[in-house]
């Protein structure tokens, strides 16, 4: 896309991605001729269930889960809650103190609000804090670890600056901590920023539980799933008809889920391909920005290992977000200032201020998120338009500008 022809540079796929045409084909039919509940006996409900079924087989498949442990949900917050809430559900209050969970300081509003609530309900939670490239140190993490610790969850890809948790190892170390402790902790990922980026083997991973969403991967909004490892008991949110085996009732929304289980396969199989694309388009991006605004600082992690390179966080000193974003808008781009629910308050990001970023960079972020239409043209426009954005809020000095 280029800013000469009527297309939005559309650099906020962290925010929301748009459905892809494969996708759209696989659910128009569940609309209208398949539209029987797949609970139903008759051979119409049948093609209804098959559907559900095809989806779970490939939401399992990139998991490498059994089928049985898939529950669809509506999105990645409602997983995230299934799984916290769902976990302490079951904990047994023991002199007054309902258990203790461990987070990091950088998750989703989706996680630290539902933990925030269960802390108001007596329970007591740990938000283990992150170095200046916005990784946790698993050995933290794990110290963290008390015997009453129940539940920790710590995101695969962080959704504003892209950083990866070494979540194998907090695993490895929660466990070995747990042991010692002689308790048990149940371990979720937030993977929702992961899919189609990273791998998702929950083996590999060593997970009990994981959060997706359909609408970060080209798939529909409100749908998502949750993978609950066989013998991880969760307590319901929403009781009901005991659809998806007793864990989330309501008649199934069989046409978001088939496109939520293709925008999944088709994620996956895209993904080596589409990382070394992505790789050269970030590195495009990261040094036209030093080049041209000398001044700015990249908020995250330079290391391939340690950041996917779709999402890279910017500040501009001496600027706040918002006006960047009105500027670069009204030159066809779209980007954010954090993730799409903060971008509306001028509040500084928690995942900055958590990295030791200062409130006053930190409200001058830009978050840039790159997906498969994204070309080098996209890059070096935006390049050109955000040196001219800050050039006119005179406020920045600016850098040589490219040819
Ligand atoms: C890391 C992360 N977790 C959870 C969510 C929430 O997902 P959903 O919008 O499907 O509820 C998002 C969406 O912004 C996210 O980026």
């Amino acid at each position: 896309m280029t800013s000469s022809d009527d297309r939005i540079n559309y650099l906020d796929h962290a925010a929301t991605t748009p459905v892809r045409p494969e996708v759209l084909e696989k659910m128009l039919p569940y609309f209208t001729e398949k539209f029987g509940n797949p609970s139903s006996l008759y051979a119409l409900a049948g093609e209804a269930r098959y559907g559900l079924d095809e989806a779970r087989e490939q939401v399992a498949a990139v998991l490498g889960s059994r089928t049985s442990e898939v529950v669809f949900t509506g999105g990645g917050s409602e997983s995230n809650n299934l799984a916290i809430k769902g976990s302490a559900g079951l904990q047994q209050t023991s002199n007054g103190v309902r258990g203790h969970i461990i987070t990091t300081a950088v998750e989703h509003h989706a996680v630290l609000h539902p933990i925030e609530q269960l802390e108001k309900m007596g329970f007591d939670a740990t938000y283990v804090g992150v170095n200046k490239t916005g990784r946790v140190d698993p050995e933290e993490f794990a110290a963290a670890v008390r015997p009453d610790t129940f539940f920790a969850s710590v995101m695969l890809v962080n959704n504003e600056v892209g950083n990866i948790q070494d979540v194998a190892t907090i695993s490895k170390l929660i466990s070995e901590a747990a042991e010692h402790h002689q308790t048990r902790v149940l371990l979720h990922t937030d993977a929702v920023q992961a899919a189609g980026k990273l791998s998702l083997n929950v083996d590999e991973l060593a997970v009990d539980l994981m959060s997706l969403s359909g609408h970060k991967i080209y798939g529909p909004k409100g749908v998502g799933a949750l993978y609950v490892r066989r013998g991880v008991e969760i307590d319901p949110l929403i009781a009901g008809g005991g659809q998806e085996n007793q864990r989330r009732s309501g008649t199934e929304n069989v046409a978001l889920i088939t496109g939520f289980g293709e925008a999944l396969a088709l994620a996956e199989q895209e993904r080596a391909a589409s990382r070394d694309r992505m790789g050269n388009l970030s590195n495009r991006l990261i040094a036209g920005i030093n080049k041209r605004i000398p001044n700015a600082a990249f908020n995250g992690s330079h290391t391939d290992t340690s950041r996917v390179p779709e999402i890279a966080n910017f500040s501009f000193p001496g600027v706040e977000g918002e006006p960047v974003l009105l500027g670069l808008d009204f030159k066809g781009i779209a980007a954010s200032s954090g993730s799409a629910c903060s971008s509306a308050s001028l509040e500084p990001s928690h995942v900055l201020l958590a990295m030791g970023v200062s409130p006053e960079l930190a409200v001058g972020s830009v978050r840039l998120s790159m997906g498969r239409d994204t070309t080098e043209s996209d890059i070096d426009d935006v390049l050109e338009a955000l040196t001219a954005v800050l050039d006119q809020l005179g406020t920045y000095p600016v850098g040589p500008s490219e040819s």
